[in-house]
C-alpha cells in the first residue's frame, strides 16, 4: 500500500504526543501491517484517506484506535525467564523481612500489554502460598493501551499464548478452560488489578511500590521522554523499593534519580530519599497512612 512521507509523519506525530514512543524512520515499515486490519474493519481504502479523516476528525475515537494498533504489545508468560528468578532469589525474600510488620507488598508491572508479566508475578506468589500466607499482595498492571488493559481484565488466553512461557502443568493449575481458551484461577485473579495509565504521568500510587516492573517499554523512547519516564517510575517506588528493566535496558546515563542495586544485577533502586514528610518510620508508612 503506498502512503505519502506525510501521512507518514502525522501518524508518527500522533503516537509520540499519545505514548512517547518514536516511530524512527526504520521502524514506519510497521505502520502498514499493524494498520491493515483496522482499515479492513473501518472500509477505510488508503492511509492517505485515514489520515483525512483524523485530520478532519469526522470519527471520534478513530485516532485511539490507530494509536493502540502502533504500539508494540509483544508479551508472554515469564519472558525472559532470569528476571523473574531474581525477584524469587533476591528481592522477595528480602521484602518478606523488610515488611514483616505491614504484611503488605505492592508491585506495578508499568506498560503490562495483554497480562502475562502481572499473572506470572501472581503466579509467583501462588506457588509459594505458604511463604506468603496472611500478607496481602497487590499486583498493579498499566498500560496506556485500553485494549490490552481490557484483555488483561479479561484473564483468557488462546491455547497459543499460554504456550508461550508456561509449561503444561502450569497451564493446568493455574488457569481453567474457558470458551475463548484458559481463564487464569481465582487464585491468580485476586493479587491483581488493572488500569489503563500512562507511564510519563503521575504514578498511581507514588511511594509506594515495594517493585516497579517497567519491560520493554521505554525502548523506542526520546531521550527526553526516557528521563521523564524514568522521573516517574522512580516516585512510584517506595525509599528502599526496586525497579526491573527490560534485558538490555539500564538506567545507566539516562536518570541520576535510580542507579544499579551493586547487590543484584538487572535491579535498580533510588538514589534519593522520599521527603523526611513521606519517610516510613520504623512502623509501615502505608499501614499508618491507611490504617
Ligand atoms: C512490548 S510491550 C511489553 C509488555 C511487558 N512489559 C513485557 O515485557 O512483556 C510494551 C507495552 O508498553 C505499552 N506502552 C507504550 N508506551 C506506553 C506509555 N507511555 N505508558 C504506558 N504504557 C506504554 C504498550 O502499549 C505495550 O503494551
Amino acid at each position: 500500500m503506498e502512503f505519502s512521507d506525510a501521512s507518514c509523519r502525522i501518524l508518527a506525530g500522533l503516537l509520540e504526543a499519545r505514548t512517547g514512543q518514536q516511530l524512527t524512520m526504520s521502524r514506519r515499515w510497521r505502520i502498514e501491517t499493524a494498520l491493515a486490519a483496522l482499515l479492513r474493519e473501518r472500509g477505510i481504502a488508503s492511509l492517505d484517506e485515514l489520515i483525512t479523516i483524523l485530520v478532519m476528525n469526522r470519527e471520534p475515537g478513530l485516532s485511539n484506535q490507530v494509536v493502540e494498533a502502533l504500539l508494540n504489545n509483544e508479551t508472554y508468560f515469564f519472558r525472559d525467564r532470569t528476571p523473574f528468578d531474581l525477584l524469587s532469589r533476591h528481592a522477595l525474600p528480602a521484602l518478606a523481612r523488610m515488611r514483616q510488620s505491614s504484611r503488605r507488598l505492592r508491585i506495578w508491572s508499568a506498560g503490562c500489554s495483554t497480562g502475562q508479566e502481572v499473572y506470572s508475578l501472581a503466579m509467583l506468589f501462588a506457588e509459594q502460598e505458604a511463604s506468603w500466607r496472611g500478607w496481602t499482595i497487590d499486583i498493579l498492571g498499566t498500560d496506556v493501551s485500553s485494549a490490552v488493559i481490557d484483555k488483561a481484565r479479561a484473564g483468557t488466553y488462546t491455547q497459543f499464548e499460554v504456550q508461550r512461557g508456561l509449561a503444561i502443568g502450569q497451564t493446568i493449575r493455574w488457569f481453567e478452560e474457558a470458551d475463548a481458551g484458559w481463564r487464569a484461577v481465582e487464585a491468580l485473579r485476586r493479587p491483581v488489578r488493572f488500569q489503563v495509565h500512562n507511564v510519563l504521568e503521575q504514578p498511581p500510587h507514588p511511594g509506594d511500590f515495594d517493585i516497579v516492573l517497567c519491560r520493554n517499554v521505554l525502548l523506542y523512547l526520546s531521550a527526553d521522554k526516557r528521563s521523564i519516564a524514568f522521573d516517574r517510575l522512580a516516585s512510584g517506588m517506595a525509599e528502599d523499593g526496586w525497579l526491573m528493566l527490560g534485558a538490555g535496558e539500564t538506567v545507566i546515563g539516562q536518570t541520576t534519580r535510580l542507579a544499579a542495586d551493586p547487590e543484584a544485577r538487572g535491579l535498580y533502586r533510588r538514589t534519593e530519599a522520599l521527603p523526611s514528610s513521606d519517610r516510613r518510620t520504623g512502623v509501615d508508612r502505608r499501614t499508618v497512612a491507611r490504617g
